[in-house]
This record gives C-alpha cells, structure tokens and sequence, in this order.
C-alpha cells in the first residue's frame, strides 16, 4: 500500500483499513475528517459480537464476495460501505474500507415511498364506499334485471381484487421499511381458518369452485396475531381461485405435529385442484414481484406480493411455508407454526 498512500491520503472520500478487530491500521485525512476521534469507538463496537452474532464489521472479513456493500448507521448517519480491497500484508488481515454518506438520499427514499404508501392508504376509503353501495345494492330487495345485477356483481368483483392490491401493496410497503411487527396474542387456528374462509365463500361459489375446510378438533392455540394470518390464508385460498377451473375443489385444512405426544407444531395447508405451478418455477413464486408464466383463469394479474407476504407474515410467527405442485392437478401450500410452550 506505500505507493498509492500518498494519492489516497487526499481522495476527498474517507477510506481506512481496518483489522477484523476493529483497530484501525492506516486511515485518509477525509477519514480522520469526518469520524475523527469517534471512529475507534464505533469500529470496536462494529467489530465486537452482540447477542451471539458478530457485528457488520466481521461480515467484511468472511464474505468472499468481491463487491460486498452495506449500509451502516454511523452516530445518526447513514453510510454505505465498500470493501475496497483485501489486505493481508499485516500480522492479521485487514480490509480496506471506503464509506459514503448516503443519509440525505435514504431520506428521500423514505419520503418518497412514505407519500405513495399514504395515497395507496387513501385510496381504500373511496373504494370501501364503492364496495358498501355494490353490496347495498346487490343485496336489496329490489328484483334487479339479470343483465344488471351481473354487471354489478362484476364490478364488485373487480373492486374486491383492487383492495386487495392495495392492501398488498400496503404491507409490502410495511414489510420494507421495518413496520411490519405481528401482535403476540393466544389464537385459535380453527378461527383463522374459518374467518378465512367465510370472507372468500361468495366468491368461490360465483365461480362454482367449493371451498372447504376441515381441521381436527382440539387444534391447540399459538401465539401471533389473528389478523395477519386469516390474511394469509386468505392470500393462499385467493391464489388458488384464481387458477382452479369451474367444478375445482380448495380444501383448507389444520393438523397438529406432535413430539412425545406434546404438540409441537399446527400445519395449515391449503390445497386445489387448479392448474399447478411448473417445477422450474416453484423456488421462486416466493420473491417479490414474482409471478409464474401461467396466466390465471379469471382475476387477471396480481403484484407478484402475495406469496412473498404470505412468507413473511409466517416467518414473523418462526413458521415456515412449502409448496408442493404438479402442473395439470393441483397445489398444496403448507404453513407448519410452532407450538410454543410456556416454559
Ligand atoms: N394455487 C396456485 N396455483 C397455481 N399457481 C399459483 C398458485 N399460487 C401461486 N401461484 C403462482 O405463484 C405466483 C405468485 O403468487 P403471488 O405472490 O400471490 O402473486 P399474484 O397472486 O399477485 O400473482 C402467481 O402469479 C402464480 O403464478
Ligand atoms: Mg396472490
């Protein structure tokens, strides 16, 4: 590193190299410029292990990824992280480290994605309004000309899928700047399926597909939250409606996994008799934005959020979900949630 020292030591960008234990061998005048004295606080604090894990600094050191970036928050301040380079002419290897203030960039992100999340949620007022009167008048006692309620029904049908983007879209937005918490409340699975469900039953019969569910008796409680996975599920029975033919069957159903007789953990499963999902496809119909070349058979195109939601929602309960399809016969998405136990 002699050569180019003198060069680096004015580059107007702070870079230093630094031991995987935080000191700090060689560092530029932007450097000292913009941490100063603080900087050897905050690097032993980077380096050392919090709960078991080791801090942002140790990532450098193990991850062989040449391009390896990450942002870091620096006393209130945001800074993105390159890796420069490896040193390993010293006692202990050591990194080289450029780090770039992107605090002002990260608030406007955030300002930006804060405006459209509160848009996408004042759109849902207008739109309950139209569902209330579609519903109102749907359900009247007025005997409508069959062209009408039809057309009527198709509207609601058609509102039905936009709340359920912008809901979507809402949690995604949530999920994304770290909002997404899940209440820690005792529940009944049995409920959550029946709720689930019960909201999407007219829907399902419109489109002469039945919808079923059957869960033992006694499924013991979890702990989680009510809400988010009834709306799971329902994102599940949704998913299978759109791809399951006229005459098709969802069954939805909740066994308990036991160990020792003690259960262990509820599996909730969700299964059609729908189109399937192509082998290929089935790692990544849990990414975002990611849907399937199949084109669904009634509802049109989603955001490609809602497995990946789904996902979420079931790792912040620590469950996991699998899917298990053949295309042409059916699929079978599986939610295993623990069982936890009071000490
Ligand atoms: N039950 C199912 N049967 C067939 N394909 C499915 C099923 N569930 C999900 N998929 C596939 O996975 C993709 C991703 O689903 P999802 O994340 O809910 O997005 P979206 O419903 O908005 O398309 C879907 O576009 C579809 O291709
Ligand atoms: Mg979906």
């Amino acid at each position: 590193m002699t050569a180019p020292r003198g060069l680096v030591d004015h580059l107007p960008k702070p870079i230093a190299v630094i031991t995987e234990s935080g000191a700090i061998e060689y560092h530029n005048n932007a450097f000292d410029e913009t941490f100063g004295n603080d900087a050897a606080q905050w690097l032993k604090e980077a380096a050392r292990a919090v709960a078991g894990e080791r801090g942002w600094l140790h990532g450098f050191f193990v991850d062989s990824d040449d391009l390896r970036t990450i942002d870091v928050e620096i006393e209130g301040r945001v800074y993105r992280v390159d890796r420069i380079m490896r040193v390993n002419e010293g006692e202990s290897p050591a990194v080289a480290l450029a780090f770039e203030d992107v605090t002002r960039e990260r608030e406007a992100e955030q300002a930006k994605s804060d405006f459209t999340a509160q848009i996408v949620h004042d759109l849902r007022g207008p739109l309950s309004g139209i569902q209330g009167t579609l519903e109102f008048i749907l359900s009247a006692d007025t005997k409508l000309d069959t062209m009408y309620s039809d057309l009527l029904q198709e509207a609601q049908r058609e509102s039905e899928r936009m709340m359920n983007l912008i809901n979507e879209i809402l949690d995604f937005s949530k999920i994304k700047s770290g909002n997404f918490t899940v209440e820690q409340e005792p529940i009944r699975v049995a409920g959550v399926l029946k709720r689930a469900v019960r909201s999407l039953q007219s829907v399902a019969a419109r489109d002469e597909i039945f919808l079923v569910s059957a869960h033992g008796r006694d499924v013991p409680q979890i702990i989680g939250s009510v809400e988010k996975l009834t709306q799971a599920v329902i994102n599940l029975i949704s998913n299978s409606l759109k791809f399951t033919p006229q005459k098709g069957l969802i069954s939805v159903g909740a066994q308990i996994e036991r160990k020792n007789d003690l259960p262990e953990a509820i599996v909730i499963t969700v299964t059609d008799s729908g189109m399937g999902i192509k082998a290929d496809e089935l790692r990544t119909i849990w990414e975002k934005y990611k849907q399937s070349g199949t084109k669904s058979l009634r509802g049109g195109g989603g955001t490609g959020l809602g497995l990946y939601i789904v996902k979420q929602i079931v790792e912040a309960h620590g469950g996991e979900i699998s899917v298990a399809s053949v295309e042409g016969v059916g699929t079978s998405m599986v939610l295993r949630l623990p069982v936890k136990r009071a000490a």
